[in-house]
């Protein structure tokens, strides 16, 4: 039988089990007839003599072609947030690629003149694909055996006299030897986007008792945006028997770190995130807490001076009916803007810290920033409801490494953390 007849039924039949078993079928049995079309139309071109190439003439397109192709498929990988070593594998498999198409055109050898010299090449070529597989592995990452079993032989964390920074260097590491960095980014670090990014969600602002309830029963509430079938049960629920009571208040304590001064929190999978500012939920909760309702935040009441309807009811509490007012003269990290445009990070501090010498009063030296950050979402509406949004706000960048530092160092968070 002719060997043409037999691929192109194979390639049939091979589409056909793939289109019949396959969601993606339809797809696959596309993409098989597009390659039995290719197939014709190579069969009808008229053999070419084979031309020998110099190897000039060899590389001449294809290394401009891979250089284009090794930028492209960089960029893509990181535009989809795999991880560095990814984009290092992806691109290295685009350079073998050009090797193998590059010794397809490389000029005949020489015929081997007995079984000996052909076993020799055989050989040789082996050898050297092992060698430069070998010394390429050798420069990734390794697995270290003994680093993992001090790991694994380590003492559990006890925590004594450890305060502070310590207790949250402790809790950094439970984190990471605990693999919660596979599933969770924090801020600019980790590995997936398969739960929450706990850095831009600001775990922090939740309490300890909140944060160690979703380590230990994470079934109990579902994080918004992660209420799929896939999501609800990724993260694994044996964490109350692997950690320990201080392993798991170290971690607690990191976690609670994990704060953004500038921005409002972001909710939801990669792709398709929301700030609080567009929350439903979060801003009829905003509104118990503006209007002095919400139990976690007794004796907080914004509408006693700013009004319940908006309508400020002690004067010169700033109206939030009106979006052109500017910021307050008072203080002097004044910002010369409108308060449509106010920066996430100005209302945070303005609300935290209040207004020197006036009734506004610092409400984040007393009560739960989490709280705080919710009642902006809610009076934000006053001037721009909800329902006559036509957009949202954009999801702002993730913070990088420099960033997250410089609130440290411009002490943008209060002590205490509330
Ligand atoms: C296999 C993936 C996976 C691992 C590993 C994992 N998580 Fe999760 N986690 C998720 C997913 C998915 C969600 C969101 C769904 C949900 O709420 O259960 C989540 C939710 C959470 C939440 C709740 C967030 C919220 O919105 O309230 C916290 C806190 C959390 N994880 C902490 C951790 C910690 C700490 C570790 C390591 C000890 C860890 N996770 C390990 C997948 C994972
Ligand atoms: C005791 C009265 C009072 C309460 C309660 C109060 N405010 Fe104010 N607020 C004021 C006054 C007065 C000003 C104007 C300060 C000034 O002179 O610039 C103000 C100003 C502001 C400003 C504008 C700051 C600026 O840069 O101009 C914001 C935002 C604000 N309040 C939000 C809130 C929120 C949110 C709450 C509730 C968590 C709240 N306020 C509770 C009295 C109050």
């Amino acid at each position: 039988m002719n060997i043409d007849v037999v691929i192109i039924g194979l390639i049939l039949i091979l589409s056909a089990l793939y289109a019949l078993f396959n969601i993606f079928g339809v797809v696959g049995l596309g993409c098989g007839i597009a390659l039995i079309v290719t197939y014709f139309v190579l069969l009808k071109l008229r053999p070419q003599k084979p031309k020998e190439k110099s190897a000039f003439q060899n590389i001449k397109f294809k290394v401009p072609f891979i250089l284009i192709l090794g930028v492209i498929i960089w960029f893509v990988a990181g535009k989809f947030n795999f991880p560095i070593w990814w984009q290092i594998e992806f691109v290295a498999f685009a350079i073998v690629g050009f090797c193998f198409f590059t010794l397809l055109d490389w000029k005949t050898l020489t015929v081997e003149k007995s079984a000996s010299a052909w076993i020799m090449r055989l050989l040789a070529t082996y050898a050297l694909a092992s060698g430069i597989f070998i010394t390429a592995t050798a420069q990734l990452p390794q697995f270290d055996p003994e680093f993992e079993l001090a790991k694994l032989n380590k003492p559990p964390l006890v925590l004594g006299d450890a305060a502070g920074p310590e207790v949250i260097a402790a809790g950094r590491e439970v984190f990471q030897n605990n693999k919660c960095f596979n599933c969770h980014k924090v801020f600019w670090e980790g590995n997936s986007d398969r739960g929450p990014n706990l850095g831009t969600k600001q775990i922090g602002l939740y309490s300890t008792d909140y944060i160690k309830e979703q380590i230990l029963d994470p079934r109990k509430k579902q994080s918004p945006g992660f209420d799929d079938p896939k999501s609800i049960k990724a993260m694994p629920t044996y964490y109350d028997e692997d950690l320990s009571e201080d392993e798991l208040s170290a971690l607690t304590s990191y976690l609670k770190t994990l704060r953004d001064p500038t921005h409002m929190p972001v909710e939801g999978k990669f792709g398709n995130q929301w700030t609080w500012w567009d929350d439903p939920d979060i801003i009829a909760e905003g509104k118990t807490v503006f209007e002095g309702t919400h139990p976690a935040t007794e004796g907080l009441n914004c509408a006693v001076c700013h009004g319940k309807d908006g309508i400020p009811m002690m004067t010169g509490a700033l109206d939030f009916r009106n979006e052109n007012n500017p910021d307050t003269e008072k203080m002097p990290d004044r910002i010369d803007k409108l308060l449509k445009d106010w920066p996430d990070g100005l209302w945070y501090r303005r609300v935290t810290r209040g207004v020197d010498n006036t009734p506004m009063a610092p409400w984040g030296t007393i009560f739960e920033h989490q709280y705080l950050w919710k009642a902006e979402a809610y009076a934000r509406t006053f001037h721009d409801p909800l329902d006559n949004r036509t957009a949202k706000r954009p999801v702002p960048p993730v913070p990088t490494k420099e960033e997250v530092e410089k609130w440290k160092t411009d002490s943008l968070f209060l002590e205490p953390l509330l």
